[in-house]
């Protein structure tokens, strides 16, 4: 328990001091094929045992309605750079079988293009695809893009009609490749440069006004890869053919998904600044590189955790506890911050692989703790992130012997004014804290809604024999006027939303 000298934390939100839109789209996800992600995690085809809409699993689709992905990043991640899009069109009896390299596995083919554009339709989410730099073409890319969004009268257009889709698409979100430092060429960041401006030459005209082609960006460990990039497209006058240059950000290796201290809890924290810094750098390097014509800005195209247990073997398959739900919370809250530089962010990976969302078990299926948080957080999507001051927090110890505010909060506004939404994090596992919640030049907001996830063990999570283990509950919350007082239990997310009359 907390001191009880110690005074109350006090916050205090300005709503009439707005600082930037939340881009929507930090809340969108990815879904590759690998391990049991899309065969199984999507597309059940005509198993008897699933229910399905004509192949793409039922439950899944009404669970991700509810979550409302604004993107979805498909058909990868390293997959992405060996999958030719051909294969995956047309009659499924006629699609060829092929060895999935990266991740040891057949691929069906089942599960092409058409198939995820009537699922990405179904779970309302825009669809972003990653091309093939790797092992591809600059043709097989551009008639992927023609197949998928041209209105001509031309050879891939007619293909897709007579595939049964006669509009086009309208994808808009265009990967020039995945991580093509790695499993995506190996290669050097001059020659994906010079790679990346001969595809983007052919593909900017294809992909239209609004289409946007993204650029394969750095891991962590490799922070040349974006400053090289820059300097060759400049080199070139071809800063204009990238829009996003895209990261990819892991935490948590070579720890275990349950059976963790709390030491490793509060270092996953303290990992969150590896990530921080690398997109301060990246958004840093994309206002450098931008210009009064051209903005450029930054994606972080895969982050979240990956523990021990999930490897090739098992289909890079991990659980996911209060822990992974504190950690995704916290970093939202980080994203919220960059404004308009950070845009995207897609969490690795929506179903059944790394910090998914949803688990399966043949016909068995939950949502995680992380799930609920993309729940929960919605009403800050789009909406304008606003001041917010903090008096007496307290701090928690990171494992290196930094420490941070052991209260994270964020804060934002609806379009209208009338709405405010406000996430509170309690990181603490040992003491709960007593809050007071206020709107210091403002009168008329009420609660109109509170509720809290978690405030048990932080490894709790759910399984298929106690799937609601984690659910967020609604409570009430004081009076309901303002300043409030509320209690964050200990590893806890807390969402209050005040409303005002016009
Ligand atoms: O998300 C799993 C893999 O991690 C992706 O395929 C790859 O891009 C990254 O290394």
């Amino acid at each position: 328990m907390p001191d009880v000298t110690s005074p109350t934390p006090a916050i205090s939100l300005f709503p009439e001091v707005r600082r930037h839109t939340v881009s929507r789209y930090l809340y969108s996800h990815f879904a590759e094929h690998i391990g049991r992600c899309v065969y199984e995690g999507i597309w059940v085809g005509d198993n008897p045992k699933i229910e399905s809409y004509d192949g793409i699993r039922k439950d899944v689709v009404e669970s991700l309605k509810d979550v409302a992905l604004p993107a979805l990043r498909w058909p990868g991640g390293c997959f992405a750079d060996s999958y030719h899009w051909m294969d995956g069109v047309g009659p499924r009896e006629k699609r060829p079988r092929r060895h999935n390299l990266w991740w040891n596995q057949p691929e069906p083919n089942s599960f092409g293009t058409d198939e995820f554009m009537r699922f990405a339709a179904m779970i309302g989410t825009d669809p972003y695809f990653c091309l093939n730099v790797g092992s591809g073409t600059v043709e097989e890319a551009c008639s992927w893009v023609e197949y998928c969004n041209s209105t001509q009268n031309c050879a891939m257009a007619t293909l897709r009609k007579e595939n049964g889709h006669p509009d086009p698409y309208q994808v808009k979100f265009w990967g020039v490749g995945n991580e093509n430092w790695g499993c995506g060429g190996n290669m050097r960041p001059d020659y994906y440069a010079d790679l990346y401006r001969r595809y983007a030459t052919y593909l900017r005209g294809l992909v239209g006004p609004e289409g946007r082609l993204i650029a394969c960006g750095s891991y962590s460990n490799i922070p040349d890869w974006d400053e090289r990039f820059f300097a060759n497209l400049k080199g070139g006058n071809c800063l204009h053919l990238v829009d996003y240059i895209a990261l990819h950000n892991y935490s948590g290796q070579g720890r275990s998904e349950l059976e963790f201290t709390e030491e490793e809890y509060y270092s996953l924290l303290g990992q969150i600044e590896v990530t921080e810094k690398a997109i301060t750098r990246a958004c840093g390097l994309a206002q450098a590189y931008s210009t009064f014509g051209h903005r450029i800005g930054v994606f972080l195209d895969e982050w979240g955790t990956w523990w021990k247990e999930a490897t090739t073997a098992n289909g890079v398959y991990q659980q996911n506890t209060m822990q992974d739900a504190l950690f995704a919370a916290t970093c939202f809250h980080l994203f919220h911050t960059y404004g308009e530089w950070l845009y995207m962010t897609n969490m690795a990976q929506t179903m059944n692989v790394l910090q998914a969302l949803i688990l399966t078990r043949g016909p068995e299926m939950t949502v995680t703790p992380t799930y609920h948080v993309y729940e929960m957080f919605k009403p800050h999507r789009d909406a304008a992130l606003i001041a917010v001051t903090t008096a007496n927090m307290p701090h928690v110890k990171l494992s290196d012997g930094a420490e941070r505010e052991a209260i994270s909060v964020s804060a934002t506004a609806a379009p209208d004014g009338n709405e405010l939404f406000i996430s509170l994090l309690n990181l603490d596992l040992k003491n709960s804290y007593d809050l007071s919640l206020g709107v210091p030049h403002a009168e008329g907001w009420k609660v109109a809604r509170a509720r809290v996830l978690g405030g048990g063990d932080i490894h709790d999570h759910n399984t298929f024999e106690e799937p609601q283990k984690v659910l967020p509950v609604d409570f009430q919350a004081g009076e309901g006027s303002l300043p409030l007082s509320l209690k964050l239990p200990v590893g806890s997310i807390t969402t209050v939303e005040l409303t005002r009359q016009a």
